[in-house]
């Protein structure tokens, strides 16, 4: 083989290796482009689920209602009514406590609700209506008669009953004396 024959060689088989190469490079560009548009599809996908999480994630929290705190308030009015019919005066100062504390709570977090100055009834019929229970409590204890404890449960149930009507709740609290707790008030 001469010089020039392998430059022949060489010059015949430039063009099919330049072309192979040409190929190839098409190939791999092919193979890159369906990768792109893969991994692009797969993005756009993901954006767009996000996209639809999005509005979920920025949700604020639900406003508070008053209502369920004034279920809670009347869980603790109910036990405070079954200790007071138990004659469990310990257990009554519990919800006693507890129910002053909670209508404290409420005040804070709705010193209005749709209009209502709600914080203001609770000082001015709410708070006030306890004084008679807790002062029989401290004085009397469970000397206390079974009437004036049932009294004074009466000047709170009223209280209640007062607001609901000055901020036209249609809610009308009655003593009830059955336990649907799992739950002794005795003593
Ligand atoms: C500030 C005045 C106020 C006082 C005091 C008050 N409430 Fe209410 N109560 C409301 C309002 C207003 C609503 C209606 C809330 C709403 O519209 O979401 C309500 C609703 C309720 C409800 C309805 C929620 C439910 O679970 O069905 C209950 C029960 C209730 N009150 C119990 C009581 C009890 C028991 C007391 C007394 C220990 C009391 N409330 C004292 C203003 C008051």
């Amino acid at each position: 083989m001469t010089t020039a024959d392998s430059n022949e060689s060489l010059n015949g088989t430039n063009p099919t290796i330049m072309t192979r190469i040409i190929t190839r490079i098409f190939h791999c560009a092919l193979a890159a482009g369906c990768f792109l548009g893969i991994v692009l599809t797969g993005a756009t996908v993901c954006a767009a689920k996000s996209e639809t999480r999005a509005p979920l994630l920025s949700l604020q929290a639900p406003p508070v209602e008053l209502a369920e705190y004034m279920t809670q308030l009347q869980v603790y009015t109910h036990k405070l009514s079954l200790s007071v019919a138990a004659s469990n005066v310990p257990l009554a100062q519990f919800y006693l406590h507890e129910s002053v504390a909670h209508l404290k709570r409420i005040q804070e977090l709705f010193p209005e609700y749709e209009g209502q100055p709600i914080a203001l009834l609770i000082d001015r019929l709410a708070i006030e209506s306890y004084e008679l229970l807790n002062t029989l409590f401290a004085e009397e204890g469970a000397e206390a008669s079974k009437d004036e404890l049932d009294h004074a449960l009466e000047v709170i149930i009223n209280a209640c009953n007062a607001c609901h009507i000055s901020s036209n709740a249609p809610i009308r609290i009655q003593r009830n004396d059955t336990n649907p707790y799992m739950q002794d008030f005795n003593p």
